[in-house]
């Protein structure tokens, strides 16, 4: 099953997505509210010399939460340990905090996954930089406080409404990422082009942002592969032709839809009469697991209008039927 263009992240792109990344808020592309917002609290809590406020940055992924906090990181010239929510005991919270520098960054990506014994020693290290710390059992339990240095938490999530209210509310900025203009792509596929020393004409920019679901991340790999199609067919330049030609290859369709987003699509339309057909259902017919078909697929599928969530299941629009059966009558898809 074709995930090649999957906006999330694999293993292999961390590197290359490094390279890419925007170090400081200036190059950071879009987002325009955000950005100012974030910047008048850096520039307080630097005034200050305070910790910035804890930053909780939600959105689909691909979006540029990963960048953002390690912008926030650049800016306040401060260190930053980086975790994974699930991955998360106790135990590591207790022992990154202790050793945690004043105003320094503790980034929690996936934080909506985070456990609960984990989640429950945050709360007094968020809200009073405090750590509460049983010793023993029963009779014998004693309790232990730690006083922390104030620090930044920021946490990532794809899925903000799984955060529980306690957690949710001990942030004191919340910035949702929503999905880039294709301009702001344009951007960005010219900018990564100059850092990997590939000539682009303006024009395939402007059909690779056009294609890449409102995403940096599918931008920039759509990028790479069209980079590799250049290189290996053509004289190395990016043009219109080549990006079309690289854009075929890999199935990428005129509203930047897959094959697996096409496959979703026509599972609703042709297998479940249009819906509504429910995620469990939808995740075996496709062969894929739900937090994927839903923190994934689903998101610019909606932001599309091709398909709704109800509280029955998943149901095509006329516009989504449009697309599919545009797609099978004449055999193209482009
Ligand atoms: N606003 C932006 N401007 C320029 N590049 C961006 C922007 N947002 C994301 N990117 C690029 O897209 C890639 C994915 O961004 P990332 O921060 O890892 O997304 P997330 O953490 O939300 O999944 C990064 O390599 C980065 O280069
Ligand atoms: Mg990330």
């Amino acid at each position: 099953m074709s995930q090649f263009l999957a906006p999330d992240l694999r293993p292999e792109d961390e590197e290359i997505e490094r390279s890419l990344r925007p170090r400081r808020l200036d190059d950071f592309v879009g987002q325009e509210r955000i950005k100012e917002q974030l910047q008048i609290a850096l520039d307080a809590a630097k005034a200050r010399g305070e910790a910035l406020d804890h930053v909780l940055l939600a959105g689909p992924p691909g979006l540029g939460k990963t960048t953002l906090a390690q912008i926030v990181r650049e800016e306040l010239g401060v260190g930053m340990r980086t975790v994974a929510g699930p991955a998360l005991e106790k135990k590591d919270i207790a022992a990154i905090l202790t050793a945690i520098e004043p105003r320094d960054v503790l980034f929690v990506d996936e934080i909506h996954r985070l456990n609960r014994a984990a989640e429950e020693i945050l709360y007094p290290a968020l809200e009073d930089f405090r750590l509460d710390i049983i010793f023993g059992q029963g009779a014998a339990a004693r309790a232990l406080t730690i006083d922390l240095p104030p620090f930044t938490l920021v946490g990532a999530t794809t899925r903000s409404g799984l955060l529980t209210t306690p957690l949710r509310d001990r942030f004191g900025m919340t910035f949702r990422l929503g999905y880039y203009e294709p301009a702001q792509l344009g951007t960005i596929v010219r900018r990564s082009a100059r850092i990997l020393g590939v000539e682009i004409a303006d024009d395939a920019a402007d059909e690779i942002s056009l294609r890449s679901r409102g995403t940096p991340r599918i931008a920039n790999r759509i990028l790479r592969r069209v980079r590799d199609v250049a290189e290996v067919r053509h004289a190395g330049v990016i043009t219109t032709r080549v990006a079309r030609e690289a854009l075929e290859l890999l199935e990428v369709d005129v509203e930047g839809l897959e094959r697996i987003d096409r496959e979703l699509l026509e599972a609703v339309a042709h297998k479940f009469g249009g819906g509504p057909v429910g995620l469990s259902t939808l995740a075996v017919a496709l062969g894929e697991e739900q937090d994927t078909i839903e923190d994934v697929y689903e998101p610019y599928l909606l932001q599309l209008g091709f398909l709704q969530r109800t509280p029955r299941g998943r149901v095509i629009t006329e516009l989504g039927r449009a697309h599919v059966g545009a797609t099978r009558t004449d055999g193209s898809l482009f």
